[in-house]
């Protein structure tokens, strides 16, 4: 079993790669199909965790979209703490715009909902949120995604975007805590 070891932890692979990218793909056939004859829209990639995802999502869609970043963080280590801040500021115009929202992973649902809510402040025309991995176990809210890659167990992952304290980002598959 291929390992890696970030920070105090051990992790072992248990995603790889080209399903991560089927799931993706999944994702843009859809969007390619409803998007075919709409405005375009804007993807709102929340960092840092999404930058994997949202590149690989948006070179698979054949629809003219804008895209923007945001940064909002709530880990810390290996559970999530709760609290959602909000580390860079909002100020791309969505007024009567189309966002779609870029997930790399939703959990506990804490942080989606606290971006929905400030997005919602700004009238756009209708929020989608699409995420690469949902942990059904772990969601606490009932907020419909509307885009799910794929469901994964309550279990703490790294790798395509997601980390362990920073490390663990750049991993092309993904790993598993060892328990
Ligand atoms: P939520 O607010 O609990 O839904 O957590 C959402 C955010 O926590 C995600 O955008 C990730 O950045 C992070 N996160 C959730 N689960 C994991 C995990 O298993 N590994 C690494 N980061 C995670
Ligand atoms: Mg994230």
């Amino acid at each position: 079993m291929k390992t890696v070891k970030l920070h105090d932890k051990v992790f072992e692979i248990s995603i790889e790669r080209a399903k991560i990218e089927k799931a993706i793909l999944s994702i843009a056939e859809k969007l390619n199909d409803e998007f075919i004859d709409k405005e375009p829209p804007i993807f709102l990639s929340i960092l840092n965790g999404s930058f994997m995802f949202t590149s690989d999502l948006l070179k698979m869609l054949n629809f003219n979209s804008e895209v923007s970043f945001l940064k909002l963080s709530s880990y810390s280590g290996t559970s999530t703490t709760g609290e959602v801040k909000e580390l860079i500021g909002f100020n791309k115009n969505i007024e009567g715009k189309i966002v779609i929202v870029l997930e790399d992973i939703v959990d506990t649902g804490i942080t989606l909902e606290k971006i929905i809510e400030s997005l919602k402040s700004h009238n756009p025309k209708e929020i989608r949120l699409a995420t690469m991995l949902f942990k059904p176990e772990a969601y606490q809210k009932s907020m419909k995604l509307d885009y799910v890659g794929m469901e994964i167990p309550n279990d703490f992952i790294v790798g395509y975007g997601l980390d362990y304290d920073e490390l663990g980002r750049n991993l092309p598959d993904i790993y598993t805590l060892k328990k």
